[in-house]
């Protein structure tokens, strides 16, 4: 189990950046402690990456503030690339050349000893379990292998946190789940993590998460926690006759019963707080509509539920 340490290393505090009038990150809070895996979902334009730009020191905020690292993203932004590593949503590597090349190149950079360069390189091509491609071209190798690259890269410096944007975007299943596997490893060794995802399952491996919508951060917390406050029961899934038919009586009535969608052949409820009330109110609806129900389960939420049903909820707030 993660052993929550106390210290924060990422701290954010009102965090805002604008691009003319346009606020591209609105006033977000949070913080994250060592050795965590911090997620941020959200879909695309959210913000995700102006955040992680900000918090490695590659983007001035409009207000706010933030420390990574114990320095203030303001002012000491030297200091904190010292201690991060950041791959970026389109990371760059040399095509034509191999992996140990992309390596000693990137290790040049961080400005890393001669003797570092060699010992670190035998490392990280160990953590991201690339021992068999030393010496292959980049160019030649499949998307879900050049990420860990990047990742590779990444870690060159030893760095404290890691910040990675979208890092599996594009990949293959099979090489996904390894990625997160190596991650984890870095995360139990301490490594701070914080990364940007679109994929649902992914989120399984992050210990808390923030959910970004349109520039803000509409929830935040463990997956568990998350999932009990949006929901106080199990969704209710009911199979009938007549899915559009059942929908549209159950909607006119929804004041009766809670949140409604369809999902496929089904409707799906979300149970207002009298669960026993709103399953009656259910039964009758239906039966005064003439629609045979064939069946009634409770169904236990997704992420993707959860998400879906957060954003509902923000936009009718903010009707
Ligand atoms: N340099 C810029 N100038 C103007 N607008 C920008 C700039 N960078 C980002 N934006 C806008 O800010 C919003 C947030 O962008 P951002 O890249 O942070 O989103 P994201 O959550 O990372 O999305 P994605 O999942 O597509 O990567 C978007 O509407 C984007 O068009
Ligand atoms: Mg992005």
């Amino acid at each position: 189990m993660f052993n929550m340490k106390d210290n924060p290393v990422i701290k954010v505090k009102d965090l805002t950046k604008k691009f003319g009038k346009f606020t591209a990150v609105d006033s977000i809070s949070f913080e994250v402690r060592q050795g965590e895996i911090y997620g941020f979902l959200g879909a695309n334009g959210a913000g995700k990456s102006t955040t992680i730009k900000m918090l490695c020191g590659l983007l001035e905020p409009f207000s706010g503030q933030a420390e990574v690292a114990g320095f203030s993203i303001r002012t000491d932004t030297e200091q904190i690339k010292r201690h991060i590593g950041y791959m970026s949503q389109r990371f760059s590597l040399y095509n034509n050349l191999t992996v140990e090349e992309n390596l000693t190149f990137y290790a040049g950079i961080y400005g890393l000893s001669r003797e570092r360069i060699k010992k670190r390189m035998d490392e990280v091509i160990v953590q991201t379990e690339l021992m068999e491609y030393r010496s292959t071209l980049v160019s030649i190798m499949p998307g879900g292998l050049k990420q860990r690259v990047a990742l590779a890269n990444s870690l060159l410096h030893q760095p404290r946190i890691l910040f990675l944007d979208e890092p599996t975007a594009g990949v293959d299943p099979i090489l996904r789940r390894r990625f997160w596997e190596i991650i984890d490893e870095l995360s139990t060794a301490g490594t701070t993590v914080f990364v940007t995802t679109h994929y649902m399952d992914e989120v399984e491996h992050c210990h808390r998460l923030a959910l970004m919508h349109q520039a803000r951060i509409i929830e935040e917390g463990t997956i568990q926690g998350i999932k009990t406050k949006t929901f106080i029961h199990p969704l209710l899934e009911i199979e009938t006759d007549d899915v559009v038919k059942a929908y549209a009586a159950l909607y006119e009535k929804k004041d009766e019963i809670g949140e409604i969608s369809i999902h496929g052949a089904m409707v799906h409820i979300i149970p207002g707080r009298n669960i026993r009330q709103s399953r009656a109110n259910i039964s009758r609806i239906l039966k005064n509509s003439r629609i045979r129900i064939k069946n009634v389960t409770e169904v236990h939420p997704t992420m993707e539920d959860v998400f879906v049903t957060l954003i509902r909820r923000y936009e009718q707030l903010e009707k």
